[in-house]
């Protein structure tokens, strides 16, 4: 994405990445886009298909006490809605509209590391997947490598601060061969945990559960799925999932971290190499093409007319949409799980929150215009 956005003010990059083609293509991440997302593919001239396929949300459900309660999100913002465009299609599209274009995109390289970075010319060095050592002599460098990656800890640890905290549970994710079961996606929150039910297609639903962080995949055979998905989302409305063939599964982990600053030297940060959210709020894709986004804006402005306050100020710009989506992930998070060690009192809290929410136009409003992606410059 950032490549795509600095081609469009003429300036030049190379994306140097890990996997394979087909691996980045094919992995199973996030699926929501928000409006500002799908605004920012548009405009960088990729958002052909996803305007094709995507399908545009208007509410979102949230579920509790065996019923349904709809936040009208789009009457809730002005007009503002969400796309259900899976992650992996965003890359397919990204990367053939990058190559198309002449870019440079180098697959399957290995031992990267990153030198010099406070100096005028840093430097990347790193094996091509044919095994050799290259050195690249860059301008800037963007760490959009992900919170495993090389980026963040190429910052000396004296000089960042680390905020973090740990969910005690997992999501059990599945993909079904099924037509939809609703129109918009359900959050439930049960006794026995949270469910969300999610689509991906006419023909491919997105299905997940609360689960415990260690579980694997064997632990869930196909009808323990169903009985536990049915169960959390049971009620006098007798609501029905559609069922069909699962045919993925995985467990994914839950973690609120930011890195401060998000940029030393000539190295800036973006994505989930400054900061993880769990899944609830659906803001990880999210805040990383609102990071390229500003971080293209200022290199366009350093590269046009040397003016470097953009890029001086891009950690502390940025820092602020992280903050609201970390509180806002986290606040879901909250509202909507079982906690292992809750107390009665704890849980009539959830309760109460939730009922405000569906009920109250200023909470369900506080809920819509953070899920649907505050506008840019509000943040
Ligand atoms: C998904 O469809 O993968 C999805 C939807 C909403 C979320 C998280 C994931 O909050």
């Amino acid at each position: 994405m950032l490549a795509h956005l600095l081609r469009l003010k003429g300036i030049a990059s190379v994306v140097i990445e890990s996997r394979s083609r087909e691996e980045i293509e094919a992995t199973i991440r996030a699926g929501v886009l928000e409006q500002g997302t799908v605004d920012l593919l548009n405009e960088a001239g990729v958002g052909e298909r996803m305007r094709r396929e995507g399908m545009r949300h208007e509410g979102v459900i949230l579920r509790f006490g065996g019923r349904s309660h709809r936040i009208p999100l789009a009457e809730l913002t002005g007009g503002r809605a969400i796309t259900v465009y899976a992650q992996h299609e965003v890359i397919r599209d990204l990367v053939k509209a990058r190559l198309d274009a002449g870019g440079m995109i180098l697959f399957g390289v290995k031992d990267v590391s990153l030198l010099d970075l406070d100096t005028r010319q840093p430097k990347l060095r790193f094996h091509d997947a044919q095994g050799t050592l290259q050195s690249l002599d860059c301008d800037y460098v963007a760490g959009c490598d992900g919170f495993h990656g090389v980026s963040r800890p190429s910052i000396p640890s004296r000089l960042r601060r680390e905020f973090t905290r740990v969910y005690p549970f997992g999501w059990f994710g599945i993909l079904v061969e099924a037509p939809p079961a609703t129109e918009e996606l359900i959050y439930a929150y049960h006794e026995r945990g949270f469910a969300l039910v999610s689509t991906r297609s006419p023909q491919i639903q997105r299905l997940y559960l609360q689960c415990n962080p260690s579980d694997e995949t064997g632990q869930w055979p196909d009808a323990r799925i169903w009985e536990e998905l049915r169960a959390r989302l049971s009620g006098e409305d007798g609501l029905r999932l559609s069922e069909g063939r699962i045919f993925q599964k995985g467990v994914i982990a839950m973690r609120s971290f930011v890195v401060e600053p998000m940029q030393h030297g000539r190295l800036f940060l973006a994505g989930d190499a400054a900061h993880i959210v769990p899944p609830t709020g659906a803001k990880g894709l999210n805040l990383a093409a609102a990071d390229v986004r500003l971080l293209a804006q200022a290199l366009a402005e350093f590269y046009a007319s040397g003016g470097a306050q953009p890029l001086e100020r891009y950690s502390e710009t940025a820092l602020r949409r992280v903050w609201r989506a970390e509180h806002f992930s986290w606040w879901m998070t909250s509202m909507l799980h079982h906690f292992h060690d809750e107390t009665p009192f704890h849980h009539r809290l959830q309760i109460s929150q939730l009922r405000y929410v569906a009920g109250s136009r200023a909470a369900a409003t506080m809920l819509a215009e953070n899920y649907v992606g505050l506008p840019f410059d509000e943040t």
